[in-house]
């Protein structure tokens, strides 16, 4: 711990991650690691380190940028690379096993050695980079190589490591071929952040049934007398900012037009990256039944699913499943001037999202499992007090264990979630405010700053020090 002193915090800050939004312009960014991190590290200044999301022909040393006090160095990937690595082992194995969806798994031996691979690839490019008293933040589950390639190359400093994403009971997580040495390899790091509890206490089992690793503490694991802690860290949003963006938006043209389209009848919202854990066919086929009972004018649902992952096959399977859905649901109960089903599969700005949240009065986040969900939060944050729509969140988001107040479902039960979705546009207005207020309250005082700056404040070496020495 040379360097950075007394103050820990003023140490630089280095992320790695594999996808980094470096500023380009306005473009918005689906996917909630690069929502939570953006203005942490604007405000911080430091390194940001990943993949620059392109492929190319051969590997070539790090791309460095600078943008309002971040340096941002990003390398290419091969395609072999990009093939083994990101859509092979990182979205066609951890993803689905994170998620507790073994049967989406399609597991090649060669995309193991391949992530691996490209994990001390990153190690190899940082490591030139990095400076003594930097304390680096490693991102996510693309990486979880990345803290033992790290130690191997003589990094000694602080090093966190922040799962976005669940984790899963330790019988499921074992499903994953690979995830014992990837366990161990996590491990090498000083601090392990989660969404929740659960997901600590899940990976903690794992780490001791299957790793070898030993509970020192309640949030401390050591593996080969090295001390790890597990911290709790739920992903946040700016609350009060999204409100005035959503407030805004009422004015700009987009939300006019939709709500002009609207005329009397309720609109039910969907938000998300096209991905097979976010529970779309699921919702819509709730969707489907609720339209089918009420008449037909009354309500309209739209659906916002922005295209992800596209070379995995099971992403490219869902976009057929919900293009077919959704043109059944609308053929079946459609009327000549009335769709009750609008899909759009591609991404809106993120302000444009916002005004739409607030238009709607049910917010539909069903997930079949979900590390937090910051759609569920943006959808609450954007309401208009005096006149709140209602939140159906599916009890498997991280986001559940703190918007209590939801009408809470079981999103794999299209009858339960039908009649939520019902309760929500037949609610009251005194009780939708009151469960608004409710979950404003859990969000109002949160920001992503406060998150990383939490994380960060965990990771400094004085509070490293503190931990309890190996053995004792
Ligand atoms: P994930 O990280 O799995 O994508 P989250 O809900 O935690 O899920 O975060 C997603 C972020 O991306 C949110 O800020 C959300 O507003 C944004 N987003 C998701 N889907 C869309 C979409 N279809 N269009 C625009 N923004 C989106
Ligand atoms: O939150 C999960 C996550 O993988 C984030 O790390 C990422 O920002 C988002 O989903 C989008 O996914 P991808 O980077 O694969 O496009």
């Amino acid at each position: 711990t040379s360097g950075g002193g007394a103050g820990g915090g003023m140490s630089r800050i280095v992320v790695v991650s594999n996808r980094v939004p470096v500023p380009q312009g306005n473009a918005g960014q689906a996917g909630g690691l690069a929502v939570a991190l953006l203005g942490l590290m604007q405000r911080r200044g430091g390194l940001w380190f990943g993949w620059s999301g392109a492929v190319a022909e051969a590997a070539s040393p790090p791309n460095l940028v600078q943008r309002s006090g971040v340096g941002y160095a990003t390398i290419d990937l091969t395609e072999a690379e990009h093939r083994g690595y990101y859509t092979g082992y990182s979205n066609g194995v951890l993803w689905p096993m994170l998620h507790g969806l073994p049967h989406l798994m399609s597991f090649r031996r060669p995309d193991l050695d391949t992530y691996r691979r490209v994990n001390r690839r990153f190690a190899d490019a940082l490591v030139p980079m990095l400076r003594q008293d930097d304390r680096i933040w490693v991102h996510d589950y693309h990486l979880l190589s990345l803290p033992a390639a790290l130690r191997q190359r003589g990094v000694l400093g602080p090093t966190g490591f922040y799962l976005h994403v669940p984790f899963p009971a330790a019988d499921a997580a074992a499903v994953a071929p690979g995830i014992r040495g990837l366990v161990q390899d996590v491990l090498a790091c000083d601090l392990l952040g989660f969404q929740t509890a659960s997901d600590r206490e899940n990976f903690a089992a794992t780490a001791i049934g299957f790793a070898g690793a030993v509970r020192t503490g309640d949030e401390m694991l050591e593996l080969g007398g090295r001390p790890v802690r597990l911290g709790v860290f739920p992903a946040e949003i700016a609350a009060p900012e999204f409100a005035a963006t959503a407030a805004a938006q009422m004015q700009a043209e987009p939300a006019r037009l939709l709500a002009r389209s609207l005329r009397e009848q309720a609109l039910l919202l969907g938000v998300d990256r096209l991905d097979p854990t976010k529970g779309i066919p699921e919702r819509l086929e709730a969707f489907r039944r609720v339209a089918a009972r009420r008449p037909p004018r009354s309500l309209a649902m739209l659906q916002i699913a922005a295209p992800s992952r596209e070379d995995v096959a099971a992403y490219k399977r869902l976009r057929q499943e919900i293009d077919t859905a959704a043109g059944a649901i609308n053929s079946e109960l459609g009327e000549p001037d009335w769709l009750p089903l609008r899909l759009l599969a591609r991404p809106q700005a993120r302000d444009t999202v916002a005004g739409f949240m607030r238009l709607a009065r049910v917010g539909v986040v069903t997930p079949l499992r979900d590390g937090m969900n910051l759609v569920a939060k943006e959808y609450v944050a954007a309401q208009d007090p005096a006149d709140p729509g209602v939140l159906v969140l599916s009890r498997f988001a991280g986001a559940a264990a703190q918007l209590t107040s939801a009408l809470l479902v079981n999103p794999h039960d299209a009858e339960g979630m039908a009649e939520a979705i019902c309760a929500a546009l037949d609610m009251p207005l005194a009780e939708r405010r009151a469960r608004w207020q409710d979950a404003w309250a859990a969000i109002a005082e949160t920001s992503p700053e406060r998150w990383g700056e939490e994380f960060l404040r965990a990771l400094s070496p004085e509070a490293l020090d503190r931990l309890p020495v190996a053995g004792t």
